[in-house]
């Protein structure tokens, strides 16, 4: 008979006995497939076989060129992990294949150190990786201004000129009362020229790169803020001061910092707010890859640079919309700087995340280093 003592240390030791490796992975609920060295399946779970459409038996007689075109940007992801070793991640990898139809995934590699030339991959559906999602709803919001913004450079700058050389002629010539009305009209023509202009950003322009030194972008939008917008807020930086420079525009991403810091400056100024405070951070970031809207080209975009606020954070329902133009809830917002933000982030084929909650707001920007081939090719 066993005693009590020993069951109770079976049973421990019963619990001890951890479950093997593919009934793990089979209990994870995200697709996991494992390929050796020919990208042959030698493992998946169950989530993968169902994201496959392919049952385990099914897969271990195929190859990953089986199931998706040669051609396609999975096989440099793999070739990649292969390679460095380092995990690497693209977020919107479109796969059209008869087996697998169109679809739209992301994709995480990693390499098992153990098992050289294998890679495990970890599979997403587009529609899972909802805040991605959102942000190509941001960039389709900002397109949709694009046809606007030619429209209204068109049709409104001329006759806007008109009214305003007009007025001016009226100040010359009437009295003292009237000359007040004609330079308010002049005035407000200046004002909506403004507008038109900063609108004319959305046209569809190829942008010209360079090699742009992301912390002296920083400090300059540091320096205009303090002797202009926001003299009473303390800034913080923290900077990686070994980061490569951003492949992009150098004016373009002054407009982009130069539209967050305003509106963190913005947020921490209301009453509640004692000690507003704002830091600029930048880091390396591995293994981030995204797809340059419009092309075939992907980019790694491993630069990261936070812009974050202790303001009350952002309004709940503009959540949603937030990257939409026309989107404020200031009084005399335009409602244009963050969807002019997301249209020139990209253009560079970056992307921007928000968190946000009371305290704590952080614009994350993920921006493309400068790549010594196209740098050579003088792109
Ligand atoms: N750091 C932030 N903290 C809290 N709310 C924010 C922050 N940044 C943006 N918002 C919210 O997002 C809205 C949209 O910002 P956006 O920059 O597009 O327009 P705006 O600042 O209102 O006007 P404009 O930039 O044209 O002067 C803001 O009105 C504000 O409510
Ligand atoms: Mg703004």
């Amino acid at each position: 008979m066993i005693n009590p003592v020993s069951r109770a240390a079976i049973a421990l030791r019963e619990r001890r006995r951890a479950p093997d490796m593919a009934q793990i992975m089979s209990a994870v609920p995200v697709p996991v497939v494992l390929l050796d060295v020919d990208n042959r399946f030698r493992f998946v779970n169950h989530a993968a076989e169902q994201f496959l459409g392919i049952s385990a038996s099914g897969l271990s007689q195929l190859r990953l060129r089986d199931l998706i075109p040669e051609d396609n940007p999975l096989f440099l992801l793999v070739d990649q992990v292969r390679r460095s070793g380092a995990t690497v991640s693209d977020h919107d990898m479109s796969v059209d294949s008869p087996r697998l139809n169109k679809r739209g995934m992301t994709v995480q590699g990693a390499s098992l150190p153990e098992e050289p030339g294998s890679v495990v991959l970890v599979l997403q559906d587009a529609s899972a990786a909802r805040a991605l999602d959102r942000q190509l709803a941001f960039r389709g919001a900002a397109r949709s201004v694009t046809g606007m913004a030619a429209v209204l450079a068109h049709e409104v700058k001329n006759p806007l000129s008109g009214i305003r050389g007009a007025a001016q002629l009226l100040e010359t010539s009437v009295d003292t009362q009237d000359r007040e009305l004609a330079v308010l009209i002049r005035d407000e023509a200046d004002r909506i020229r403004a507008l038109v202009d900063r609108m004319e950003i959305f046209g569809e322009k190829p942008i010209t790169r360079t090699a742009v030194n992301i912390h002296r972008v920083l400090e300059h939008v540091r320096k205009l803020a303090q002797s202009g917008f926001a003299p009473h807020v303390h800034f913080q930086e923290v900077y990686d001061p070994s980061l490569p420079p951003v492949w992009g525009n150098r004016d373009q991403l002054i407009q982009v910092f130069l539209n967050l810091v305003k509106n963190a400056a913005e947020a921490v100024s209301t009453t509640e707010q004692s000690n507003p405070e704002i830091t600029l951070m930048t880091a390396f970031q591995h293994g981030m890859r995204l797809a340059v809207p419009g092309t075939k080209t992907r980019l790694d975009v491993p630069l990261l640079v936070t812009i974050r606020d202790n303001g009350p954070g952002i309004a709940e329902d503009i959540r949603p919309h937030l990257f939409e133009p026309f989107v404020s809830t200031k009084a005399s917002g335009s409602g244009l700087g963050l969807a002019l933000v997301a249209k020139i982030v990209g253009d560079h084929g970056g992307l921007i995340e928000v968190n946000s909650r009371p305290g704590r707001t952080d614009f994350r920007l993920h921006l493309p280093v400068l790549n010594e081939e196209e740098a050579d090719q003088g792109a």
